[in-house]
């Protein structure tokens, strides 16, 4: 069973391939327990010890993308199997995510993943000056680096083997401890999310955000309802790119994976 969240579909990309390379066919996107994870006071979830328990989630401010956090927050996990494993996605480096994801799963289901490794994929953090998507070459570098990568960390969990690929960065522990938190804290607002003129009110966006934080008002435009993880889905996949934050996403490049 592996778990995963994805905004931009790198991590939905890297748990289809790992799963199809482990033989595991049972692939669910967290959003599938939304309601239950939100409503259910004791919500848990049994996993067959035969199979290997896995997660898979995008690396945000060098932690664990939020909705996954408040997964395995509340998510009481039963598994006792021996196999159990994690793939933190990121366009540069992961500081303390590995150590936030180990910590959360402990604390709420008992469970220490043995295999936790990183995998880059084309960036996609675009609100903030400073930042934006990768150059082509560079995200099809990415791409290519990853497809030679899953093999072997497939290969790595299927047969215990030692596999030791982390990109940490720099400053993990002020990244972790500090910025993560302020960030959780200051910077989901998605008051600033609005549709230019570009909008053919498709509702793609209502479609594509995991966290149901958007629906069309009377006027057919997209409204964002306060609860946004910022994993960016909208933004990047609006077919027309009429999905700006601020100003400041007009010039910045779109990105998400494509099969
Ligand atoms: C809000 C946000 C924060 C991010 N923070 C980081 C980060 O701290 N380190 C990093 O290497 N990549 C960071 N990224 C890039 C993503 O981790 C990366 O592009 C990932 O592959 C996206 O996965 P997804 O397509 O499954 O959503 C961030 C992206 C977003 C949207």
């Amino acid at each position: 069973m592996i778990f995963y969240f994805t905004g931009t579909g790198n991590s939905q990309h890297v748990a289809t391939r790992i799963g199809e390379l482990l033989g595991d066919s049972h692939i669910k996107h967290i959003a599938e327990y939304y309601d239950d994870v939100l409503n259910c006071k004791d919500f848990f979830i049994n996993v067959d010890a035969d199979e290997p328990l896995g997660f898979v989630c995008p690396v945000h401010s060098w932690g664990i993308a939020k909705s996954m956090k408040r997964f395995l927050k509340k998510t009481k996990i039963n598994y006792q199997g021996n196999k159990i494993f994690a793939i933190l996605v990121c366009g540069d480096n992961c500081g303390k995510a590995r150590e936030q994801l180990q910590e959360t799963l402990w604390k709420r289901s008992h469970l220490r993943c043995d295999f936790v490794c990183s995998v880059q994929m084309p960036n996609t953090y675009i609100v903030m000056k400073g930042f934006g998507t990768d150059p082509d070459e560079l995200a099809a570098q990415k791409l290519a680096d990853a497809e030679q990568q899953l093999p072997i960390i497939a290969d790595a969990i299927i047969n215990n083997k030692p596999y030791d690929h982390y990109v940490i960065g720099t400053h993990p522990f002020l990244k972790g401890r500090v910025v993560y938190p302020l960030f959780m804290a200051f910077t989901l607002s998605d008051k600033k999310f609005h549709a230019d003129s570009n909008c053919i009110s498709c509702g793609q966006c209502v479609k594509n955000c995991p966290e149901h934080n958007i629906r069309l008002n009377s006027q057919k435009r997209p409204e964002w309802l306060g609860h946004c993880v910022k994993c960016l889905s909208c933004i990047h996949r609006c077919p027309k790119q009429a999905i700006q934050y601020g100003d400041i996403t007009q010039k910045m490049g779109r990105y998400y994976y494509k099969q």
